[in-house]
């Protein structure tokens, strides 16, 4: 029987393997979400201000806080810095407006986004021509700001999403505090094997990120693969008496990572915590490997910009 350990980052600071998502979950169902969450044993939540959703977020923090179900040192909370608040004059000002939003004096984790700088202080998608404006500034210096805010104490730990190899080399080349985490897509389509042991390489740890395959993405299109519908899969997971679900969730720990699957829907919040109590021989986790086909599902448009991170392999 496996129990729920955490992962340990390199400054020593723990983290519950399952997080609960909330990318496009609606203000409206979040609130209720995560008190389900708090209320099944989640103590780690991912949010970020692109979101635009914390301020219910955090209604629930204070409902559970409030009910003593929970104290603040029991939860892992994550937000992120979005790519129109890179300039490093405005990361303490964003990570505020994170923290009153959630009604917290801290984050256990504050990550930027996206390595791509968006034209500050306006639209969180700025436009012009159908086209979205984008920003000099580099992501190194961003890290630097980053780093202040441990030194402020309104992030206990930083890190990165969606840095690809050398964007993280860049980062480490001027690191005074090493980014704990890069928070990526990973599933059994787009495996990121490569980049998940360069990461540990450098004692970073990943958080995979649509771990069911983002079924609810917008750009989703009819006939496009479906991984909760994998036959492949449904046959391993038969096997353990466990749904398809439970088996990508259980896959990514098996594989060493965070994992953070969204729902709004409480039995599947359920569901996908109830995870603790089987593991994945290794001849299964190399069968759910083997379906790697490259299908990431989750980039952006702005594959012109400088530091669009996804053009090569790795
Ligand atoms: N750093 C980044 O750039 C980035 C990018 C993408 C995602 N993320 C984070 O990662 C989280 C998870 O990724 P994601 O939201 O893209 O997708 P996901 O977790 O792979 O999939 C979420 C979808 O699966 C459904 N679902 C959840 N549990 C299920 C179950 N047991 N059986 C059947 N369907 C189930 C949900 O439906 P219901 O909600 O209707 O139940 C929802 O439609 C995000 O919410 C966000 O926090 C980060
Ligand atoms: C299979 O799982 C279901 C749902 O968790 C449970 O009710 C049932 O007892 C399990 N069956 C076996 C054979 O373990
Ligand atoms: C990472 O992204 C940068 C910026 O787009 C690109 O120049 C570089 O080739 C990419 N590196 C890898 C290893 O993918």
């Amino acid at each position: 029987m496996a129990v729920s350990v955490p992962v340990i980052f390199n400054n020593g600071k723990t983290c519950p393997v399952i997080g609960l998502g909330t990318w496009k979950s609606k203000p409206g169902e979040v609130t209720q979400a995560v008190k389900d969450a708090i209320d099944v044993g989640y103590r780690h939540i991912d949010c970020a201000h692109i979101y635009g959703n914390e301020k219910e977020v955090g209604e629930a923090l204070a409902a559970k806080f409030a009910e003593g179900v929970v104290k603040r040192e029991d939860l892992f909370i994550t937000s992120k810095l979005w790519c129109t608040h890179h300039r490093p004059d405005l990361v303490e000002g964003a990570a505020r407006t994170s923290l009153r939003n959630l009604g917290l004096e801290y984050l256990d984790l504050y990550l930027i986004h996206w390595p791509q700088a968006y034209k500050e202080d306006g639209e969180l998608f700025p436009q012009e021509d159908g086209k979205t404006q984008y920003s000099d500034v580099d992501y190194v210096a961003t890290w630097c700001a980053m780093e202040s805010l441990v030194e402020l104490g309104l992030a206990k730990s930083i890190g990165i999403s969606n840095f690809n190899k050398s964007q993280i080399e860049r980062v480490l080349a001027v690191a005074k505090i090493k980014p704990v985490v890069n928070q990526i897509e990973v599933h059994p389509y787009l495996n990121q094997q490569k980049l998940f042991d360069f990461c540990k390489s450098h004692d970073i740890a990943v958080t995979a990120y649509s771990p069911l395959g983002s079924p609810d993405r917008p750009w989703a299109k009819p006939g496009d693969p479906q991984l909760l519908q994998d036959p492949r899969l449904q046959a391993i997971a038969d096997r353990y008496n466990k749904t398809v679900a439970q088996l990508l969730i259980r896959y990514a720990i098996d594989r060493g990572m965070i994992v953070i699957p969204k729902s709004v829907t409480k039995a599947r919040i359920q569901q996908n915590f109830n995870v603790f109590d089987f593991k994945l021989a290794p001849e299964d986790v190399a069968a759910v490997a083997a379906l790697e086909c490259n299908g990431r599902l989750c980039s952006m448009s702005d594959t012109d910009h400088p530091h669009y991170p996804f053009h090569d392999e790795f």
